[in-house]
Order: C-alpha cells, then sequence, then structure tokens
C-alpha cells in the first residue's frame, strides 16, 4: 500500500486546501494495540489510524514496536490532546518537543490539536476544556498555533470542541473564532462533526446552522464518533461525547451533508472505551467510505471484498 503521503508546507494565508493529495477518501479508525493482530490480519482498503500524540512520546517499547508495524502499510494521523492551545499561559516546551521528534519520526499524513485547554501552570486536567471567544483569546490561540506550525515546519488541523458550558465573556461566535484562527494561522481544520451534534443537543443551537457558518473549505479531515446520553440537574438531555459506541443516525446525516458540500476527506471513527472488536470498528469506517462514494470516490474493487 502506498503510503507514501507528505506534510503539508506551513500554512499561508492563499494556501491550497489543506488535504493530502490522494488522501480524500481515505476512512480510518482509532488505532488500539487490543486490534493489531486483527488488523494485520483483515485491515482496510484506503484506510489510515489515528493515535494520540502523548501516548506515543516515551522512547521505544511496545507502544513503538505497535505503531510502527501499523505505519509500515498506512498513513498516520497524530492527534494532540494535551498541547492547550487554548489555554492562556505558554506552551509547555518540553512536551512540544516531544510532540515535533514524533512528528518527525512517524511523518504522519495528518496532525492535529484541539481548540481547548487542558492544563494551568503545574496543574493537569483530564478534559478538554472550553474557551471564551475574544479577541484576547485570538491572539493567544493563534500564538500558540504558529509556534507548533513552526516547530514541527508544518501546518496542523484544528478541531471544533464539543462544550457543555459557554462563557457570557465570549464576542464573537465559534465558527466565526475557528475562521479567524484558520485565516491568521493557516492552520487547517478538523470538523468533528459529533463534537457539532453533542454541542448542538447542549447549548440549544441548530447543528445545520452550524455547518453552514463554518469554514468548511478549510477542512483537512473529518471526526465521527459515538455518544452517550445523561440528564443535567434540571433533567434536560445532555450528550457526552464518550467516543464508546456507534455512530447515531443523525450524526451519520450530518455527516453526509458534509461531504455533499465540500467532496470527500479523510474521515476518522474515533473509539477510545469499551472497544468493540474490529469488526464493528472496521464496519464504520466502510460506512463512511460507502458514503464518500456518493460523493466522487471509486469503491472499485472493494465492494466485492466487502460484500
Ligand atoms: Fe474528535
Amino acid at each position: 500500500m502506498d503510503n507514501s503521503t507528505s506534510a503539508t508546507a506551513v500554512g499561508k494565508p492563499d494556501r491550497p486546501l489543506p488535504v493530502t493529495p490522494g488522501a480524500q477518501g481515505l476512512a480510518g479508525t482509532s488505532f488500539k494495540h487490543e486490534h493489531l493482530s486483527a488488523i494485520l490480519a483483515d485491515g482496510l482498503n484506503n484506510g489510515f489510524f489515528e493515535v494520540h500524540a502523548e501516548n506515543y512520546m516515551g522512547a521505544g517499547g511496545p507502544p513503538h514496536r505497535a505503531l510502527a508495524a501499523i505505519r509500515a502499510d498506512y498513513p498516520l494521523s497524530i492527534h494532540g490532546v494535551c498541547m492547550s492551545i487554548g489555554g492562556p499561559g505558554a506552551l509547555d516546551v518540553n512536551h512540544l518537543a516531544r510532540f515535533r521528534d514524533l512528528v518527525a519520526r512517524y511523518e504522519p499524513m495528518l496532525v492535529s490539536e484541539h481548540l481547548a485547554w487542558s492544563s494551568h501552570g503545574r496543574t493537569f486536567f483530564n478534559d478538554l476544556l472550553p474557551l471564551p471567544y475574544t479577541q484576547d483569546t485570538l491572539d493567544k490561540v493563534c500564538e500558540h498555533i504558529n509556534q507548533v506550525q513552526e516547530a514541527i515546519k508544518r501546518s496542523i488541523l484544528l478541531e471544533n470542541p464539543s462544550t457543555y458550558v459557554a462563557f457570557a465573556s465570549s464576542t464573537m461566535s465559534e465558527t466565526d473564532f475557528i475562521r479567524a484562527v484558520s485565516q491568521r494561522t493557516g492552520c487547517g481544520l478538523l470538523m468533528d462533526v459529533n463534537n457539532v451534534f453533542v454541542s448542538a443537543n447542549n447549548h440549544g443551537f441548530s447543528a445545520s446552522a452550524y455547518l453552514a457558518e463554518f469554514p468548511l473549505e478549510q477542512v483537512g479531515e473529518i471526526h465521527l464518533a459515538g455518544h452517550s446520553e445523561q440528564h443535567d440537574d434540571e433533567n434536560e438531555l445532555l450528550l457526552i461525547d464518550s467516543h464508546d459506541r456507534v455512530i447515531s443516525d443523525s450524526v451519520w446525516m450530518l455527516y453526509r451533508n458534509v461531504v455533499s458540500r465540500i467532496g470527500p476527506r479523510p474521515t476518522l471513527i474515533e473509539w477510545d472505551s469499551n472497544l468493540p472488536d474490529w469488526p464493528v470498528l472496521r464496519a464504520q469506517a466502510l460506512t463512511a467510505r460507502r458514503i464518500m462514494a456518493e460523493h466522487g470516490i471509486s469503491l472499485a474493487g472493494e465492494l466485492s471484498h466487502e460484500a
């Protein structure tokens, strides 16, 4: 399998679309070591795999042996979850150096991070926390993204968050904020469709309206994931971005909407807990491939195999 993908140059305002040539129609999944042997036995045609950067920041050992085995056959996506790009403080330069080294080691097809913060001073949280959308936070996020992109010598994709609270101090919409970040830093965007659905439910806005306002032309990857349902203290439905089940029909509908508007994009099924057997996860990726086939990619040679 050809995995000779190349990095997009650090973004400029008049940059081309942030999609690696030939990668548009790929569908992949989170890579979990429990699935390694099953993947090597029956993997994904036109697939790719995504890992959390922080799980591979040691020098060697079983994690790197497993990832190297996957990298031999597939393009990779390295997805950072702890850079705290949305935080008010300086980036952790040691963490950034480890991130840079990991990107250099595996030469992934895609590199991404979150519009969120997860550390403050020497306190580290397990959650990706939201930030107010103001001129001050916009300046800080852009400064951080420029720092990351300069360190790794390529553009990153910035992911829209799933949120459960909003800040009264915000002076711009999330979509305007994200558009401004992309324009100022040249970063591409990672559209997490499930995050849109979760936030829309939790805040009471229209997911379709959000997508209509989102700068979809800068999307270089799409995330899909399952969410769980809870109820808040007032017994209102609260959706949690749990990554622990199949993708809901509503999220598949939104995904169709996005692909119909911008065409195929590398699409990743995120699944991080309550892991299913590999064929379940694989089937979710193949559903994304079929939807992309409705909008321009060819499944020649795959349909007979998957039937
Ligand atoms: Fe995501």
